[in-house]
C-alpha cells in the first residue's frame, strides 16, 4: 500500500528546515518528498493521511527510559512503556539496565528485545549495565551484550564509584564501539539526601543533595574521556556548573555529549515545598538559576539531547513520606509539549527541537532514525503544535501515573505515530497496524 501524508509542514532537523512538503510512503520507506500539492489526487490503493495544520516530524527518539521489565511489571512493562512512547510521539526508546535483575548479560538483553518484538510498538534499544548486578565491582561482558543487541552501557541509577574501573569501562566500550552513558553522582556525598541542598531544603527540613555531588562526577567523566579518548554522554544534567564543565570540555574538543530532561527546565526545588513526591527525582530539582543555565545550555547546543528519564513508580513507592518515596517521574507522554514550550519561548526553533528529540540521540547511540529523507524507514510522527489541553491522569497510557504535570495546561501533542510505514498509534482511531 502507498501512503500519502499531505498538507503538513515537514520538519527536517538534518537540513534545519521547516517546509511545506508531502511525503509518500511505500514498502515501509519514504519513497518521495515533494513540495505540497505536487502529487496527483488519489487512486485505488492509496491511503491518505491529512496532516493539514500539523507538523510532520521524524519519530522521536528517547535515549533514556526505564521500562521496568523484567522484575517490576506492576510499574510498567515493555508493552505499556512502548505504548506510552508511541502515544507521546516516540518511535525509538533506549531502556536503562536497572531492572530486576539488571540488564547485565546477554540473556536479559535478549529477553527485552523479544518482549519488545511481541509488543510490536516502538523500537526498543537496550542499554547494558557497566558492572555485574550494578554492584560497581566487576565489568559486564560488553562484547556478549553488544552481540545480543545493546547499543550502549550505563550504570544509570548509580555511578561507578571506582574511577579505575570506570576508566577500564570506557576503554572496553571504545573497543566495542558502545556509547557510555554516565549517571553522575558522588554517592557518598548524596547519601541520605532527598532533595536539592539549598534554601528550600533548609526551610522545609529535608536533607539535601548538594549540586557538587553531580558536578564532581561530571568532571571525573570528562577527565576520563580525555584520558581514554572515549566518547561519553552525560545523563540528566541538572546544574549550572555541570553545563559549564560540559561547555569547556566541548571547547577543548573532547568527545562529550549531554542530555537533560523536561523536568530540569520546567521545575525547580520550589516544586518540592508541598512535599509532592512526584517531584522527587534523582538528580533532584535544582534552583531557578540552574534551570536558567540548563535552558542556556540547550539553546547554545551544549546540551545535545532532551530525553525523558521516564521513571514509572506505583503508589506503593510514591504515596509515602518524602524521605521514603522512590525517585523518578514518568515523561514519555509530556516531553513533546514541554519541549515545544521552549520553542514557543523562542529558545530555539522547531528544527532544533527535533534535533534534540530525534536526530542527536540517534547519532549518539548509533541507531537509525532522526531524519526524514527519501529511502529511509518511515518512522515519523504527525504533531499538532498548537492545541491546548489539560493533562489528566486518565490520559496517560503508562501503567504508572507519577507525573507532576497532571492538571497542568499543556500546548502541543502528537496525533499519529508511524513506524516502518505502519500507523502504530493514531488519536481518535481504534485501528492500528501491527508492526
Ligand atoms: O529519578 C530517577 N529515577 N533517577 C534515576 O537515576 C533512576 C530513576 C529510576 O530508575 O527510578
Ligand atoms: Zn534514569
Amino acid at each position: 500500500m502507498t501512503i500519502w501524508i499531505k498538507g503538513g509542514e515537514l520538519v527536517d532537523p538534518v537540513r534545519g528546515v521547516v517546509e511545506e512538503s508531502d511525503i509518500m510512503v511505500e514498502r515501509g520507506k519514504i519513497s518521495k518528498i515533494l513540495p505540497r500539492g505536487a502529487f496527483l489526487e488519489a487512486g485505488p490503493g492509496l491511503k491518505i493521511i491529512d496532516a493539514s495544520g500539523k507538523h510532520v516530524v521524524p519519530g522521536l527518539v528517547d535515549m533514556h527510559v526505564h521500562l521496568r521489565e523484567p522484575g517490576e511489571e506492576y510499574k510498567e512493562t515493555i508493552a505499556t512503556g512502548a505504548k506510552a512512547g508511541v502515544v507521546g510521539g516516540f518511535t525509538s526508546l533506549a531502556c536503562m539496565p536497572n531492572t530486576i535483575p539488571p540488564n547485565d548479560c546477554s540473556s536479559v538483553t535478549e529477553f527485552i528485545l523479544s518482549q519488545a518484538q511481541k509488543a510490536g510498538l516502538a523500537r526498543v534499544y537496550p542499554i547494558g549495565a557497566i558492572t555485574v548486578d550494578q554492584a560497581g565491582e566487576v565489568l559486564t561482558e560488553f562484547g556478549d551484550m553488544k552481540k545480543a543487541g545493546v547499543v550502549g552501557v550505563s550504570e544509570d541509577g548509580y555511578s561507578v564509584a571506582d574511577s579505575k574501573l570506570m576508566r577500564s569501562a570506557m576503554e572496553y566500550a571504545r573497543f566495542h564501539d558502545l556509547t557510555v552513558i554516565c549517571h553522575c553522582e558522588d554517592m557518598h556525598l548524596s547519601a541520605g539526601g532527598t532533595m536539592h541542598e539549598g534554601v528550600v531544603s533548609t526551610r522545609i527540613g529535608l536533607p539535601g543533595i548538594p549540586a557538587a555531588s553531580e558536578e564532581i562526577m561530571v568532571y571525573r567523566e570528562i577527565a576520563l574521556a580525555r584520558l581514554t579518548r572515549t566518547p561519553v554522554h552525560i545523563a540528566h544534567v541538572s546544574t549550572e556548573e555541570s553545563v559549564n564543565l560540559i561547555r569547556r570540555a566541548r571547547e577543548e574538543g573532547l568527545p562529550v555529549t549531554a542530555e537533560t530532561t523536561p523536568h530540569y527546565f520546567h521545575l525547580d526545588h520550589n516544586a518540592v515545598i508541598g512535599y509532592d513526591t512526584r517531584c522527587k527525582v534523582n538528580p533532584p530539582l535544582r534552583t531557578p538559576a540552574d534551570v536558567e543555565a540548563v535552558k542556556r545550555g540547550l539553546s547554545e547546543g551544549v546540551i545535545d539531547v532532551i530525553a525523558t528519564d521516564h521513571a514509572p513508580h506505583s503508589p506503593m513507592e510514591k504515596d509515602l513520606e518524602f524521605d521514603r518515596a522512590a525517585c523518578g517521574m514518568i515523561g514519555l507522554e509530556t516531553a513533546l509539549p514541554l519541549t515545544l514550550a521552549l520553542v514557543k519561548e523562542g529558545l530555539f526553533g522547531m528544527a532544533e527541537a527535533l534535533r534534540k528529540l530525534s536526530y542527536n540521540p540517534s547519532r549518539i547511540l548509533g541507531i537509525p532514525g532522526g531524519g526524514l529523507s527519501t529511502g529511509s524507514p518511515a518512522d515519523l510522527s504527525v504533531i499538532d503544535a498548537d492545541t491546548e489541553y489539560t493533562m489528566k491522569e486518565e490520559d496517560f497510557h503508562s501503567k504508572s501515573k507519577n507525573s507532576p504535570f497532571i492538571g497542568v495546561v499543556l500546548r502541543g501533542r502528537n496525533d499519529l505515530t508511524m513506524i516502518g510505514g505502519k500507523v502504530v498509534w493514531q488519536r481518535d482511531s481504534t485501528h492500528i497496524d501491527r508492526r
